[in-house]
């Protein structure tokens, strides 16, 4: 009864078993609850552990020899012993359970316990609150186990190429798995030709892309194209036959005749096939039609054969898609061992596999397409560019879906062999180095030319020159931190779901990785039986040491990066910066500075102390008082600062120590638009590094949030929107800030430095701080706050720029 208390809570919405985990609306149906089976037998399950712990002993001390007969005998003298349970491996516990409890306080109250020359340890059993433990799907539960024999069985093996082939070879589906979900295919082509005549089902995705794994979905596409034309006909000959009854009795009868396939929308399409799903094909349950995807779906489940299975109905360039990862598997046996390690280091450093289908993360696809990438990038190349193969397929293989040229051999035999002959261990280290570096947000992967197409191509329409590809891009895919274009949709980017935060994981991810392919376990064998190769590859995300060394203690530098994200720019800065050309990164820097210069100035409010540019011989941040700089470099800051005419950050450059701004200057945060900053300004020679040091004599990162809700409530559309996403409202929060809390006494005095990293086309912007003068030790938490500020609050000054 005690316990049946503590089992129910009750809520806003009625009640809560915890032991359950069920809600149910009111006394009624709780009642009924807990004299249900479920309730019942769990509360039997439960009460029989509580007795058993109540009733036994922990021993420890015992030898794998020990017998459990010897432990009944010994124990036997304390009073009568029900059971010995022994571990699973024998010898390190056993568990002495007793018929009365009087039996375990006489145990426990002696002190030392010698069984025929073994001192055994006693303990009371710990008693762990009992929980429901939810029943895992039988697929997952074969995964688990798979992966919990990998890692002894990756250790054993004799080198690196071995073991990425053992992956393969403990991931891919089994013989029986893929008759299953073939007989699941010819089971729903039977079902579905009879509701749509001529249809056709099509199987695509891992299934049979050559990268399946366990459990991986079926993913179908049910092509209803011959089937809106046998509708339209049945149509005709009907309307011309109305006085009789029409010939075509199955058109009639058919669920079909409650749906205009030309005219209906793909979920009133797919409502149809869930309902055939549900009512028609035996063994199958749980269908959903997801109509919010960028495809829409019907999921289900065939329980027997335990398979999740996805069908869409506009789908046909993914199955020339899978068609075309089928080829590239035939062109090159190094593929598959290559993407199998590589999607499941992914998994594990939670870089990939959308758990919902829809998230930040790669999906497979992209992460495949990849692999692709970097393997035609490799020298000599591993594999042909999709141009080079469309050049050489025969006539028949010639294939154009929604207008997109979809055409390459069928065979990989058409395909010369590579002349690459890296072994897998290096192409695998190849692979991280190659993303280590890579300037995700400044190009466009191009799999179709095996080349990067730079950003700015997509950026303002050009239908000037008339070629194909160029129309094609002007419609241009959704742009975002990684950019990698589909080998046939050249519209869409299939990473465009990733966020800034993916991607930067990814990157350090690859870095990681890269670093650690450097290192001697990597590759070499431990003779002492430690983890090595792909083991410590594998590491999941969080279990690693090194994911946990913060910007204050670890590796990484106290650096913020801002991405070239051209989507949040407006168009006549986009159109600006595409006719900078190759100069469009030195262009966009500046525009970058400029509004990291109003963050700390305008928004935040620090005082400017000093500025400079360039970078000094040992790439520290040093800083010359504005206007007294006696080098070339100040002399071009003070130039700069005088060039800009209204309340440009460089205006305040003017003196050492820079007044907060007056009431008249607050009205900026009032009627923003007078008050823009001109963020296109300078003038002087284009910098490629920037730096400035700041004062700030105000905590103004603290209790920002509050302060902000309180500014912005009632109106609904600030209300939710993120932090720095609003120049004006920020603007407010600091001043309200300034104006309310006492100043520091020890004012942090920092120093920022902007630099343009990588090469002529990388588009990065690294803003390293650093404390300069930090006796009250706040800098920490100012950069942790600044972590996510500064790239929003630029960004929307950016978005702001003219
Ligand atoms: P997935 O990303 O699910 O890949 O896309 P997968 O290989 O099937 O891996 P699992 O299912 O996560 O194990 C499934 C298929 O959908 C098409 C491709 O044909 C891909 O093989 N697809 C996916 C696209 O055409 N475009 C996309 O952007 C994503």
């Amino acid at each position: 009864m005690e316990d049946m208390d503590k089992d129910i809570q009750a809520t806003a919405k009625g009640f809560h078993c915890i032991l359950c985990n069920v809600n149910v609306p009111n006394k009624a149906s709780l009642d009924a609850h807990l004299k249900g089976k479920k309730h019942v037998k769990l509360s039997t399950v439960r009460a029989t552990r509580k007795a058993q712990v109540e009733h036994s002993v922990f021993v420890s001390g015992i030898k794998p020899d020990t017998a459990q007969a010897d432990l009944v005998d010994y124990f036997q003298k304390f009073g009568p012993v029900s059971d010995v349970i022994m571990d699973k491996d024998k010898g390190v516990y056993a568990i002495v359970e007793f018929s009365e409890k009087d039996s375990l306080q006489a145990t426990l109250a002696q002190l030392e316990h010698d069984m025929n020359g073994l001192k055994l340890r006693v303990k009371p059993r710990e008693s762990k609150e009992f929980k429901l433990i939810p029943k895992k799907r039988q697929d997952s539960k074969n995964l688990q186990q798979i992966l919990e024999r990998l890692t002894p069985e990756l250790c054993q093996t004799a080198s690196l190429n071995e073991q990425m082939l053992k992956v393969v070879e403990r991931f891919q589906l089994g013989e029986n798995e893929k008759k299953a979900r073939d007989l699941l295919v010819e089971l729903l082509r039977e079902v579905f030709t009879e509701f749509f005549p001529d249809s056709q089902i099509l199987a695509f995705g891992s299934s049979i892309n050559t990268f399946d794994i366990h459990s991986c979905d079926l993913d179908l596409f049910l092509d209803l194209e011959n089937t809106k034309v046998f509708q339209a006909r049945a149509k005709n000959s009907s309307e011309q036959a109305r006085e009789g009854p029409s010939d075509d009795a199955c058109s009639e009868d058919s669920i079909l005749s409650d749906i205009d396939l030309s005219s209906a929308s793909p979920t009133e399409v797919l409502e149809l096939v869930a309902t055939i799903l549900r009512k028609c094909v035996p063994g199958v349950h749980k269908v959903m039609v997801v109509s919010g995807a960028r495809l829409p779906v019907v999921k289900f489940i065939h329980k027997e054969l335990n398979i999740q299975g996805d069908i869409t109905i506009n789908n046909r360039l993914a199955v020339r898609n899978t068609r075309f990862l089928q080829l590239c598997s035939g062109l090159d046996s190094r593929l598959r061992p290559l993407v199998y390690t590589i999607r499941y280091w992914a998994k594990q450093k939670q870089l990939a596999g959308n758990p919902s289908g829809a998230g930040p993360l790669l999906n497979n696809y992209a992460l495949t397409l990849l692999v692709i990438f970097y393997l035609q990038k490799c020298d000599p190349p591993v594999l042909p560019t999709v141009n080079q193969l469309k050049d050489m397929a025969c006539e028949e293989e010639e294939c154009v879906i929604e207008g997109w040229d979809c055409t390459f051999p069928s065979q990989p035999i058409a395909v010369p062999p590579s002349k690459n002959t890296q072994e897998l261990c290096a192409l695998l280290s190849g692979f991280f180095s190659f993303y280590a570096q890579f300037d995700f947000a400044s190009s466009v992967i191009s799999i179709r030319e095996g080349c990067l197409v730079p950003v700015t191509s997509f950026l303002s329409p050009d239908k000037g020159n008339g070629e194909a590809m160029e129309q094609e891009r002007s419609f241009g895919p959704k742009l975002g931190p990684v950019n990698v274009l589909d080998p046939f949709n050249l519209r869409h980017n299939v990473a465009g779901n990733l966020t800034e935060r993916s991607h930067r994981n990814l990157q350090r991810e690859c870095q990681e990785a890269e670093k650690y392919c450097r290192s001697l376990q990597y590759q070499r064998k431990s003779t002492k039986g430690k983890v090595w190769g792909l083991v410590r590859l594998f590491t999941p995300r969080g279990d690693d040491p090194r994911d946990h060394k913060g910007a204050d203690g670890g590796d990484r530098p106290l650096a913020i990066t801002i991405p070239f994200k051209p989507s949040s720019l407006p168009e006549t800065v986009r159109g600006q910066l595409h006719s900078a050309g190759d100069g469009f990164r030195m262009l966009w820097f500046q525009k970058v500075c400029a509004a990291v210069e109003a963050v700390f100035q305008e928004v935040l409010k620090c005082s400017l102390t000093h500025t400079s540019i360039g970078e000094d011989a040992e790439g520290k941040i040093t800083g010359s008082p504005v206007g007294k700089s006696k080098n070339n470099q100040g002399e071009d800051a003070s130039r700069r600062a005088s060039s800009s005419s209204d309340c440009s950050p460089q205006k305040s450059t003017q003196g050492a120590k820079r007044a907060l701004p007056s009431s008249e200057s607050s009205d900026a945060s009032v009627s923003p638009q007078s008050k823009r900053p001109r963020l296109d300004s300078y003038s002087g020679p284009q910098p490629d590094s920037l730096r400035w040091t700041y004062v700030q004599s105000h905590r103004v990162w603290a209790g920002r949030r509050k302060v902000r809700r309180e500014l912005v409530k009632g109106v609904m559309e600030m209300d939710s929107r993120p932090e720095g996403s609003s120049v004006e409202v920020e603007t407010q929060v600091t001043q309200h800030i300034v104006g309310k809390e006492p100043e520091d006494k020890e004012p942090l005095e920092f120093q920022v430095q902007a630099q343009v990293v990588g090469g002529t086309e990388s588009t990065k912007a690294l803003i390293k701080l650093q404390p300069s003068a930090d006796g009250a030790g706040l800098f920490q938490d100012f950069f942790h706050f600044l972590e996510m500020f500064l790239p929003k609050m630029a960004d929307t000054l950016m978005g702001k720029m003219v």
